[in-house]
């Protein structure tokens, strides 16, 4: 399965055919399999290929085209549509959407305003909905404790919820969540991505390493070399095929936005951004946290974790901080060096074979279990604005 998205284009205005056509073509991620500029061809274009998308131009006729895009939604409801258009009077804007589309772009065209109404489509009509859950688990600075969380939160659900979870490394050059557990891969997730559409859900299971608890693990490629072969799109799979067989996939996420890392974290419901209550830490929490919302994810999926809480010294609070990223903090991880340090260095993650009770093991339940139980509409947005292909799309 592939994440180009396939989109077609109607346009009846000629002198604005090739600006057009550049523009969707400038879209990461995407295939302009055709440009048609009368109902014949619109007809042909969508009875005879696998578009997923029209973008229909208005101009010059509206008329014409809004009984067109009347005719394409009752007949293919599952196509999407995005309306472009000069005039942008609130007329000219809910006459398509009245019609059946999804989407208005006003012109002149914003490569950004583009790329995000595609992705506010794709999010609404194309993403995965189900029982699987996908967890990204980021941080604002580099050692905020990531890895440790991403490892433990893993644990947590598996436990939690009876079903193991799967932890993907992608920290591609240098993670160390296989460390973390102590162990020596047979294989890699660059294993994975060399599989390509002959990954399934049979062949993942034998490539992902069991651990010692409730988790099995995807760790990064054996060498940094293997990294160039990985891409995007390859990732996206690789997630996307893991969501079809286990209910958890927590994702170790570099802090390093890039088509990598978007491919994960655009199938994510829960992005959690780990800081500490220091202050490049925060203003990068602040950073990270807007540029994800530009790029198109809903709000409520971007969660503020402060990790090595009430550690001595610090002069910033967790009022402080949620004073600066405008909303609660989800959970606030108390400082314990000696206990983490000790967990990574036996690898044997904060939760597993540890009975007696640690404040930042029980933070971290606490987390896996609002992630698990956490409210219906929490996993099940009705925002259109889900996701991170925006960026993705956009160049
Ligand atoms: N709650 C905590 N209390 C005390 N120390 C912690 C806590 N969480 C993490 N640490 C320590 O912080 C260090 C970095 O942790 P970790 O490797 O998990 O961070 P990271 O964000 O993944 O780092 P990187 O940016 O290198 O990937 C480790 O030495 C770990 O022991
Ligand atoms: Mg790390």
């Amino acid at each position: 399965m592939s994440n180009i998205i396939q989109v077609g284009l109607y346009n009846a205005e000629a002198s604005s055919s090739k600006e057009l056509s550049g523009q969707i073509q400038s879209l990461n991620l995407v295939r302009l399999v055709s440009q048609v500029g009368n109902d014949q061809d619109l007809a042909n274009l969508l009875e005879n290929s696998s578009i997923q998308v029209v973008f229909f131009h208005l101009d010059p006729d509206h008329a014409k085209t809004i009984d067109l895009i009347e005719n394409v939604a009752q007949r293919y409801p599952d196509i999407a549509m995005i309306a472009l258009s000069h005039e942008s009077d609130p007329e000219g804007i809910l006459a398509p959407i009245r019609a059946g589309c999804d989407q208005f772009v006003c012109e002149p065209v914003e490569p950004d305003d583009l790329a995000a109404a595609l992705a506010r489509v794709m999010s609404k009509r194309f993403q995965k909905k189900g029982t699987s859950r996908c967890i990204c688990v980021t941080g604002a600075s580099g050692g905020a404790g990531t890895t440790s969380i991403a490892s433990t939160l893993a644990m947590e659900i598996g436990q939690l919820t009876g079903k193991r979870s799967v932890l993907v490394d992608l920290d591609l050059q240098f993670g160390d969540l296989a460390v973390n557990f102590d162990l020596d891969p047979k294989y890699t997730l660059h294993d994975a991505v060399t599989l390509g559409d002959d990954l399934d859900g049979s062949v993942l299971e034998n490539i992902l390493t069991p651990t010692h608890c409730d988790v099995s693990l995807l760790p990064r490629p054996n060498n940094i070399e293997q990294v160039e072969h990985i891409s995007p799109d390859a990732i996206h799979h690789v997630i996307a095929t893991l969501r079809g067989s286990y209910e958890t996939v927590v994702v170790d996420v570099p802090r390093h936005i890039n088509p990598c890392s978007f491919a994960a974290l655009g199938q994510a419901e829960k992005i959690l951004v780990i800081c500490q209550l220091l202050v490049p830490s925060i203003r990068n929490a602040n950073r990270l946290v807007e540029s994800l919302k530009k790029l198109g994810v809903l709000n409520e999926r971007i969660e503020v974790i402060p990790n090595r809480c009430g550690s001595s010294g610090g002069r910033i609070t967790v009022k402080d901080l949620e004073a600066l990223i405008k909303r609660p903090v989800y959970a606030c991880i108390p400082n314990d060096y000696l206990y983490v340090a000790q967990s990574i260095d036996f690898g044997r993650p904060l939760s597993s074979g540890d009975k007696k009770k640690n404040p930042v093991r029980e933070e971290i339940r606490m987390i896996a279990k609002k992630l698990v139980e956490g409210p219906e509409d929490e996993t099940e947005p009705t925002d259109q604005r889900r996701g991170l292909f925006g960026r993705l799309l956009s160049k």
